[in-house]
């Protein structure tokens, strides 16, 4: 089937293809009476404007990449809820997609995004660094950092503050008579895992404690696994989890073995996501602002895209600790 140009609208109408141009873009006062004529006529030969050819014109696509670990994730689909909203009455669209934490994957989205001609890209990365990525940025993609900033990198971002996090859980843990550690920790590159990690440490370093740490991956899986194999549970006080995930799937390894949650062994999550206080038990956590953490770097990313801001912003959002069910004092 042929495909309907803008000429073709503007003789059906019986009017300049200029007029047909400024209905369908808003961009200068039509009468009533050319509108309508206008709209008739696309609507009778189904004509759709080449994004293409509007593109090239004004060089944007009024599209924002977002290249994230895990879609299924609650903690990434509240992010995208939050950039949408922003960038939408904005024009923008958001095309996004899951790297599996899969350095490959990452790049090989990387490559479309950019042959999609992308204005700008929201990034939260698989490992602690991505040499592609960086040559991009050097040659003018604009990229906002979401939650994981990568190694030497000087670009915008907006994390929660780990570090804080961290330590909220861990004194309270301690307030409530906790003395042995154990932590089942998210994917060992990602920037939020590592400084969960250094902050656990810092904090077991500083006094009495008995600690083991151990990386895995962000996923119910991970601590329903690790859950599984644990032995001699009786050894630990708590068990941190690097997230909400880990922290329900190790709740239900235990629970299988016959572990009472809090009762036998406190568990911790990170994040807060939707779902945590409907567990049972109702999870401890850190509650990370994840939908607005979506529209801070919305928002740097439309000022970026609209030159407003050429400098590095930098946001570092606040943690809540959020005490529950499945912690209690031992
Ligand atoms: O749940 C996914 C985890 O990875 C979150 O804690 C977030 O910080 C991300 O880095």
């Amino acid at each position: 089937m042929e495909k309907v140009s803008i000429k073709d609208v503007a003789k059906k109408a019986g009017v300049s293809i200029s007029t047909v141009s400024r209905v369908l873009t808003n961009s200068a006062p039509v009468s009533e009476g050319l509108r309508e004529r206008v709209l008739v006529a696309v609507e009778e030969l189904g004509y759709s404007p080449s994004n293409i050819a509007r593109s090239l014109r004004n060089g944007k696509t009024r599209t924002i990449g977002f290249i994230l670990p895990d879609i299924t994730n609650p903690f990434f689909a509240h992010i995208v809820r939050g950039v949408e909203d922003y960038i939408r009455p904005y024009g923008y669209t958001l095309i996004l997609a899951s790297s599996d934490q899969n350095k490959n994957e990452e790049n090989h989205i990387l490559d479309t995004f950019i042959s999609k001609h992308i204005d700008g890209l929201l990034f939260t990365g698989t490992g602690d660094s991505n040499p592609k990525l960086l040559k991009r940025i050097e040659q003018g993609l604009k990229v906002v950092f979401l939650d994981r900033i990568l190694k030497g990198v000087n670009s915008s971002y907006v994390v929660v503050n780990n570090f804080k996090g961290m330590k909220l859980l861990l004194d309270y843990l301690i307030d409530t008579g906790h003395r042995s550690f154990l932590f089942v920790n998210g994917d060992k590159n990602t920037f939020s895992a590592r400084q969960r990690y250094e902050a656990f440490l810092e904090k077991m370093k500083s006094g009495d404690y008995r600690y083991e740490h151990h990386f895995t991956s962000f996923s119910y899986d991970a601590g329903y696994i690790f859950g599984s194999k644990l032995k001699n549970i009786s050894q630990y006080d708590v068990v941190v989890c690097g997230n909400d995930l880990i922290a329900f799937g190790m709740i239900d390894a235990l629970e299988e073995h016959g572990i009472k949650v809090p009762d036998d062994i406190s568990v911790t999550g990170f994040d807060d996501i939707p779902f945590t206080k409907h567990f049972k038990p109702a999870l401890t956590t850190v509650h990370q602002p994840i939908y607005e953490m979506g529209k801070e770097a919305a928002e740097i990313m439309i000022k970026m895209i609209n030159e407003d801001i050429s400098s590095v912003d930098g946001v570092i959002l606040e943690p809540e600790l959020v005490v529950r069910e499945s912690t209690r004092r031992r």
